[in-house]
């Protein structure tokens, strides 16, 4: 039963600051009551559970800024490993940004990341993360939001009307939970709350692959069925996930 969405605008100064996207976001109804809560300078997104913390996008902190200072680096981290190949510095459309941590990972190892997400919601979330990002006073993270995180205006890679050609294009849509849902991750919950699953994921990677993208990578769980299993070039092993690897043609050169 769809519920329209509720906004709890306590900081006014925030209010002011988005008022275009939530003048969008009146009458949207999400598949269950979700509140969307913009207070003391952060926009987060609180779930139906009223004992669970809000979502929002920090890249500032907490488990992303951990990943960035002692993660992998591009050898290790399965993500980078599947999209970067032997660049250094590729340009990357994520097609499918949700709350941008993947990009994130990409843009802290070099990459040069264009994000296209549809839902607004997270859209919104994504934005004040990247401002927040880019206000945080530490300099490696600014860069990162400022100059090598570009959120597109364009929703999906496919709507994409630039002159950028990206040397990989990477997907991450949503797939039904199959853990029982104490184990989901607090964030995931709240975001299939929101979101489902992304049950046209076939077909916007049947049409990037239709756009010849120099090299298309698809993240799935380990136990979804790969998609074109023809047209796989290679992938990418982690323990809960593949990334697997398209190749087409491109405009670009470089290695897969
Ligand atoms: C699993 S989440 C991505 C998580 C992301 N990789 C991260 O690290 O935070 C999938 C996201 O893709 C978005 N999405 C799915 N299909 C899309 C499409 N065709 N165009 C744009 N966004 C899409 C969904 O709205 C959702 O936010």
């Amino acid at each position: 039963m769809p519920c329209p969405l509720k906004i709890d605008a306590r900081d006014e100064a925030l209010a002011g600051l988005y008022q275009k996207e939530l003048t969008e976001l009146a009458g949207f109804e999400t598949p269950a009551p979700l509140t969307l809560i913009l207070d003391s300078g952060k926009v987060s997104l609180a779930g139906s559970n009223a004992a669970e913390a809000p979502v929002l996008v920090d890249f500032a902190g907490g488990a992303l800024d951990f990943r960035r200072l002692h993660g992998g680096g591009r050898h290790s981290e399965g993500v980078a490993r599947a999209c970067f190949g032997r660049l250094k510095n590729p340009v990357i459309f994520d097609g499918t940004a949700g709350l941008g941590r993947d990009a994130f990972i990409l843009a802290s190892l070099g990459a040069r990341v264009h994000l296209f997400e549809r839902n607004p919601v997270v859209r919104l979330l994504l934005r004040d993360g990247l401002r927040r990002g880019r206000e945080c006073g530490v300099p490696e993270v600014l860069e990162i939001t400022d100059e090598r995180m570009i959120l597109e205006d364009a929703f999906s890679v496919t709507l994409y009307r630039g002159s950028v050609i990206p040397d990989t294009v990477y997907l991450d849509p949503m797939y039904p939970e199959r853990k029982k849902s104490a184990l989901v991750k607090k964030d995931m919950r709240i975001f299939h709350e929101l979101l489902g699953q992304d049950a046209d994921r076939e077909d916007y990677l049947l049409a990037v692959l239709a756009a010849d993208y120099r090299k298309t990578v698809m993240k799935l769980p380990k136990w979804a069925e790969i998609m074109e299993p023809e047209r796989v070039n290679t992938a990418v092993i982690t323990k809960n996930h593949r990334f697997v690897v398209y190749a087409g043609s491109g405009r670009n050169d470089g290695g897969v």
